[in-house]
């Protein structure tokens, strides 16, 4: 349990520092529009995010408060380890394994589903019963505002 802890607050320390990155990134690169000379056009472009990542940084920032807030991270961890339930490290897209022997791809939908129904689709080697009975009595807050929308950006942010 130790290591594991060490494992969660190393990923979680890693996982701040990248949003950090990202948001300082964001916060000083130049508007594309900027007339520059040639010599600088070029580096100036390579800075020049794509347009609306500034949102999705800050959704995925919500995303992760919450999923602390919520109590996820005492069941899942970001770093690969199995706690009580299924690490979120490379979720999105992944083909997951379910109980009943078929397999499903791990995208938004199926991300969303896992959150406000668990026990509909059972990850192999998971119990049904052990999310619903920690989540039931949050799923006003996962449901209201665009909260749901920030977990499941954080869990696909987790490469
Ligand atoms: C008490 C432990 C526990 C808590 C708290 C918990 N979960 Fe889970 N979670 C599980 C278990 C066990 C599974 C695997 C069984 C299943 O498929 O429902 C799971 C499955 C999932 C999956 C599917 C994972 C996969 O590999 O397909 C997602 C996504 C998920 N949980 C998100 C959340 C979020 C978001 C929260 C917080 C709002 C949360 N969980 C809170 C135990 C927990």
């Amino acid at each position: 349990m130790p290591r594991n802890a060490s494992r969660i607050a190393v990923g979680a320390a890693a996982a701040v520092f990248i949003v950090v990155f990202v948001a300082v990134i964001l916060v000083m690169a130049p508007g594309g529009s900027n007339p520059r000379p040639a010599a600088t056009a070029t580096t100036a472009s390579v800075a020049t995010p794509p347009s609306g990542q500034p949102d999705q940084a800050a959704l995925i920032a919500q995303g992760k408060d919450l999923a602390a807030q919520l109590g996820c991270i005492a069941c899942h961890s970001t770093d690969g380890s199995s706690v009580v339930g299924p690490t979120w490290k490379g979720l999105a897209g992944r083909q997951v394994e379910l109980a009943d022997g078929t397999t499903v791809t791990a995208d938004s939908a199926y991300i969303r589903e896992s959150i406000i129904d668990p026990d509909k689709q059972i990850v192999a080697g998971f119990q049904p019963g052990i999310m619903t009975g920690a989540v039931q009595n949050q799923l006003a807050t996962i449901n209201s505002g665009n909260n749901l929308d920030a977990l499941v950006a954080y869990i696909e942010s987790l490469k």
